[in-house]
């Protein structure tokens, strides 16, 4: 059994990076072997876990430079005391970004405007066609060592752009998991994640991309969000997926820990928070079909 497993949705700060990060640390407690992957240029995972030196590491190996082809992808792999991850990099957004002209060429070409514009035109369309390709890279480069893990679990950033495009092609059945929030704010962003799955599906009819389902962070027990959790659950299921039963609740002990650099699992063994992650990841393991424990 290996499973890729991705937190996507474009709206910022809604629990994707601490979700990822607590969900790896309970799974690899119940045994399974797990790989994180950070494809957000942010870092903000991997400079969690000290996996970068600070936010501008070029040295490091990360996703930077496998999806660069610079080095394989098992020589990037980070081992921690729980798991493995591999990094990002602040470049991230520009992997596979080369100049549509160089220096020399613009030089040579600076009396002849038409030239250049041709020249131009002529790499970007030679780019956009190797991007195409590119849309499996990661799924290329996960085939390589996925089956050393039960679980590869990839935090994105807050965007649809390619980034997000290459984790939900990460591989050829990849499982997302989607954090919200329970505020009218979460509908549009959750529309467009879902019009984007759709297409790529339409795409590519081998490809299969399965939503597990909503899950609500920082919760907060009021009318307002009980209102927008009956909405979020119709939208779930317009989306032929659900509403986790698990919903983390708003708690101090996520920031607390952001600033003792630690991560909650670290900090509290017990308390609400935590309890609510472990529900939520029976879930998970239940909507994957899998048993409790290894
Ligand atoms: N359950 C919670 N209770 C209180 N604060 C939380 C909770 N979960 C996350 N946070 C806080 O919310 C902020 C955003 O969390 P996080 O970085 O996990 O979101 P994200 O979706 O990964 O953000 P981004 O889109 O920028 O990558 C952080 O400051 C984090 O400490
Ligand atoms: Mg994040």
């Amino acid at each position: 059994m290996s499973k890729v497993i991705a937190f996507v949705n474009q709206k910022g700060g809604v629990a994707k990076t601490t979700s990822c990060r607590t969900l790896a640390q309970i799974f690899s407690d119940r045994g399974y072997k797990c790989l994180l992957l950070d494809l957000d240029p942010q870092q903000t995972l991997s400079l969690s876990l000290g996996a970068v030196k600070n936010r501008f590491d070029e040295v490091t190996p990360s996703m930077y430079h496998v999806l660069r082809d610079e080095m394989s992808i098992s020589d990037a792999i980070i081992h921690l005391d729980k798991f493995d991850i591999i990094r990002s990099d602040y470049r991230m957004y520009s992997y596979n970004g080369t100049p549509l002209i160089s220096t020399e060429q613009a030089i040579s070409l600076a009396n002849d405007p038409v030239a250049m514009h041709r020249l131009v035109l002529d790499n970007l369309q030679k780019q956009q066609n190797a991007s195409t390709d590119d849309r499996h890279k990661l799924q290329r480069k996960l085939a390589e060592i996925k089956n050393n893990y039960d679980f590869i679990i990839i935090d994105t950033n807050p965007d649809l752009g390619f980034l997000t495009t290459l984790s939900l092609l990460s591989s050829p059945e990849t499982n997302v998991l989607i954090p919200a929030f329970a505020e009218d704010s979460s509908r549009e962003s959750i529309i467009a994640l879902n019009n984007t799955i759709q297409t790529i599906l339409a795409n590519d009819l081998s490809q299969k991309i399965n939503i597990l389902g909503i899950f609500i962070s920082r919760y907060e027990n009021n009318n307002l969000s009980k209102k927008y959790l009956t909405y979020l659950d119709k939208l779930a299921k317009s989306m032929n997926t659900s509403l986790f039963k698990a919903k983390i609740p708003k708690s101090i002990v996520v920031s607390e820990a952001m600033a003792l650099k630690q991560s909650i699992y670290d900090l509290r063994k017990k308390g609400s928070i935590l309890d609510e992650y472990q529900h939520f990841c029976d879930e998970v393991l239940e909507r994957l079909q899998i048993r409790g424990y290894k």
